[in-house]
């Protein structure tokens, strides 16, 4: 009989079992069948799991497990499928497609699209803090390009916004959330319309930072009050700027203009809530936390995505537009392709690409053996029989393995 109990009270000895219970519907309940280790209970709390089903009879522990066990539940999360409000303004989404070709078949035409969308970002944020006539227009292929990708193959344009270079955040930034904008409009089944402003306004969104003097956006230090409330003008200041460009939508303008506000109206600049809040808005809100958060910054360590997805889907329905988060996650898969991951048989591989009924079981690319030694790469779905669960994510500090590379080459 298994045991419901707190990871606070989990110990080396103890036996996991893998429910099935989708992370969807119980984000904090840790599921896989393993023994539990002192660097897995680490893993376990560091990631914000706070349950775990126990089998004593697997388990070399022996102690009683009747007086650890959770009794009073906390009331289950509710199933993750969007409510009334968020089914009226979005359309339905288009399901879980088939990708055309395989993610590998598309990486290049993939790193093509992001590298000049990269230097295109880099050319509209520097040209404007140099006073240059900068031509936005130049956005529109760029987008066209990047959809067409997404069309062919999603998880390879958006397995390169995890993988960039860590000391070029103020441009790819900019190309990640205009990447993650499109996809997450075209996975909603947004009109193509839709899709290409969120596309275009991502790509935009904060080139107001480059009304905001260096000194204060990359200050080593608190910013003062005064310094902030100047920070906290750039989605007006960006829009003012895109506003210039003739042929624009209001939906690529109110994109960049609402960027940082927030469902329950507790954001800026016009601190407005609910249904006031612009659809493109709404959705790079999240396309911006969520690159935000997974990212390495001078200040802070980039924390791997599944757990970024973990906290961001405690904050639907207050910061992000009901059912919004949901789809999000149903985008990415748990593990978003390009997240390095340690197997339970100690192999080391990069996720190729979700299975959308079973997203705790991705396809994996196996790089490294048991030993750590890289091996030929192999390519095997964890959602087969006798294939090793994924045992937890690697932060970039733990792992050597260059994914890009990988993705690239293979
Ligand atoms: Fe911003």
């Amino acid at each position: 009989m298994y045991k419901k109990i707190s990871t606070k009270k989990l110990q080396p000895g103890m036996y996991i079992v893998d429910t099935g219970i989708p992370w969807l519907d119980n984000p904090y309940l840790y599921s896989a069948d393993t023994e539990v280790t002192e660097a897995l209970v680490k893993t376990i709390l560091n990631d914000g799991f706070l349950e775990v089903y126990i089998d004593p009879d697997r388990s070399q522990l022996q102690i009683d497990y009747d007086a650890l066990e959770i009794i009073e539940n906390p009331p289950a999360e509710p199933a993750a499928e969007p409510d009334a409000q968020a089914e009226e303004s979005a359309p339905a989404t288009t399901g879980y497609p088939m990708p055309d070709i395989p993610i590998l078949a598309e990486m290049d035409a993939a790193r093509n699209t992001y590298v000049c969308a990269l230097e295109q970002a880099q050319t509209f944020m520097d040209g404007i803090r140099r006073n240059d006539n900068v031509d936005l227009r130049k956005a529109k292929p760029l987008v066209d390009d990047m959809l067409k990708s997404l069309g062919r193959n999603q998880d390879a344009l958006m397995s390169l916004c995890k993988l960039r270079s860590r000391d070029d955040y103020t441009y790819s930034h900019c190309v990640n959330v205009s990447v993650l904008g499109a996809a997450f409009a075209r996975h909603m089944g947004f009109p193509p319309e839709i899709q290409h402003a969120a596309g275009m306004a991502g790509i935009f969104h904060d080139l107001g930072k480059a009304q905001v003097p260096l000194d204060i956006l990359n200050a080593p230090r608190a910013l003062t009050e005064q310094e902030f409330a100047f920070l906290r003008k750039h989605p007006r200041m960006g829009y003012e700027q895109v506003k210039k460009t003739p042929g624009f939508s209001q939906d690529i303008l109110m994109g960049v203009y609402d960027h940082h506000e927030r469902f329950n109206g507790h954001g800026y600049p016009r601190g407005v809530s609910g249904e006031a809040v612009s659809v493109t808005g709404r959705i790079l809100a999240i396309a911006d936390v969520y690159d935000a958060l997974s990212s390495n910054r001078s200040y802070k360590e980039a924390i791997v995505p599944h757990r970024v997805l973990g906290i961001m889907y405690q904050m639907r329905g207050e910061d992000f537009f009901p059912g919004y988060m949901e789809h999000f996650i149903r985008m990415l898969g748990i593990y978003p392709a390009g997240s390095v991951v340690e197997m339970q048989d100690g192999t080391v591989g990069v996720i190729t690409g979700s299975n959308s009924a079973t997203p705790t079981r991705p396809r994996v690319l196996i790089v490294r053996d048991a030993e750590g030694y890289p091996c030929r790469p192999v390519e095997i779905d964890t959602n087969l029989p006798e294939v090793p669960a994924i045992q937890r994510c690697l932060t970039p500090a733990e792992t050597d393995v260059d994914a890009t590379l990988l993705l690239g080459v293979y």
